[in-house]
């Protein structure tokens, strides 16, 4: 069976985790010093600041914006919960706004139609890969004076016009999950231009503390061990080549796939496929997943249920091209693991039950 996914984990991290251990020294200290150095190559040189998960990530830069009860933040609501979770966290509402359906990231008309006074911040999510239409979405925080997060977990290193997500607003959060593009176990990172952000999101992930014992304000324990960001610092060296491993495999599912629609990339982006994900239209896409599964394709579905729609945020909103997209999307493996036979065994594999189902 190929997996939907598929982390790589070589003998230098385990080499970077050994070195770690035989230091003694495991939790917070030079090894997260150096992985944010080395990530802020990344984000355009911003400031760096490492956290325990991308959650984390999220909620942090949002507590340390001042973002809080009687709030309003614009997020989408096809996206992993974490992205809502983290807004309502911090005691502000999240507000969904529809996706736009060529590239399912935040449609800027909608989040200009979803702005209302209360409404503090806008938090797109560069999703599988594909960053926002960040050009317009700066622009409408610039019009309606609204801050602009970015949740590029799965994003690391794409880019519009050339400037990196996580460089667009005043934060951009990324996620380590062993499943993303690149890994730490667990982990995250708040990218920022602002010294007095970054200063403050340190506090937050630290009890409030930059010195031991001087607890300046109500913080978190956040913190991301060395033994992580050992791992991390290895897998950075290898982002830009497993980013174009991902890219040649999406141009090969681009060029054979057929009978189902392929992903789109938007003018000026950059897209570093941390999912490839098609869209099953006229077919049933969970029978069409079961299918490839009895032809030793693992696919994933991201995400079935549109967070308006989970209990945990159950709101009364219409979002149709959130709701297509969920009922739609499957995506393929495209990992940079995947052997040539693999992706030929894939592209095959969709053609025959798309061909099959017509
Ligand atoms: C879009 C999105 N936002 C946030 C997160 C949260 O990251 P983490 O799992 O590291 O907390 C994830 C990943 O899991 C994600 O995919």
């Amino acid at each position: 069976m190929i997996p939907a996914a598929r982390p790589v984990i070589g003998a230098q991290e385990r080499a970077a985790v050994d070195r770690v251990l035989a230091s003694g020294l495991l939790a917070q200290g030079p090894e997260v010093a150096a992985f944010e150095a080395e990530f802020s190559s990344v984000v355009a040189d911003r400031i760096c600041v490492a956290v325990n998960s991308g959650t984390s990530a999220l909620h942090l830069a949002l507590l340390a914006a001042g973002i809080g009860p009687g709030d309003e933040v614009i997020v989408p609501s096809f996206t992993f919960a974490a992205t809502a979770n983290a807004v309502a966290l911090t005691g502000a509402v999240p507000v969904f706004a529809d996706i736009e359906p060529r590239h399912f990231c935040l449609d800027p008309a909608a989040v200009e139609a979803a702005i209302g006074p209360r409404t503090r911040a806008v938090m797109p999510v560069h999703l599988y890969g594909h960053p926002s239409d960040l050009r317009r979405l700066r622009e409408i925080c610039e019009r309606h004076d609204l801050l602009l997060f970015e949740d590029a977990a799965q994003a690391h290193a794409a880019s519009m016009d050339g400037v990196p997500v996580g460089a667009w607003g005043i934060a951009g959060s990324f996620s380590f999950y062993p499943t993303k593009n690149m890994t730490t176990g667990e982990g995250g990172l708040v990218a920022t231009a602002d010294e007095g952000l970054a200063r403050k999101i340190r506090l937050l992930r630290n009890q409030g503390q930059e010195r031991r014992y001087e607890n300046e304000i109500v913080g978190l324990n956040n913190r991301m061990t060395d033994i992580h960001a050992a791992i991390g610092r290895v897998q950075l060296r290898q982002l830009a080549g497993w980013t174009a491993d991902r890219q040649a495999n999406a141009r090969f599912f681009d060029e054979y796939l057929e009978g189902v629609v392929t992903p789109a990339v938007a003018d000026g982006a950059a897209h570093v496929y941390h999912q490839y994900t098609i869209r099953v239209v006229g077919l049933d896409r969970d029978e069409f997943a079961a299918h490839l599964a009895a032809k030793g394709v693992g696919t994933g579905v991201y995400y079935p249920i549109p967070n308006h729609r989970l209990p945990a945020f159950a709101r009364d909103v219409d979002l149709p091209e959130t709701e297509r997209a969920a009922l739609e999307c499957l995506s393929l493996p495209v990992y940079p693991s995947l052997t040539e036979a693999e992706r030929e065994q894939v592209a095959t594999a969709v053609n025959d039950v798309a061909a099959a189902g017509s």
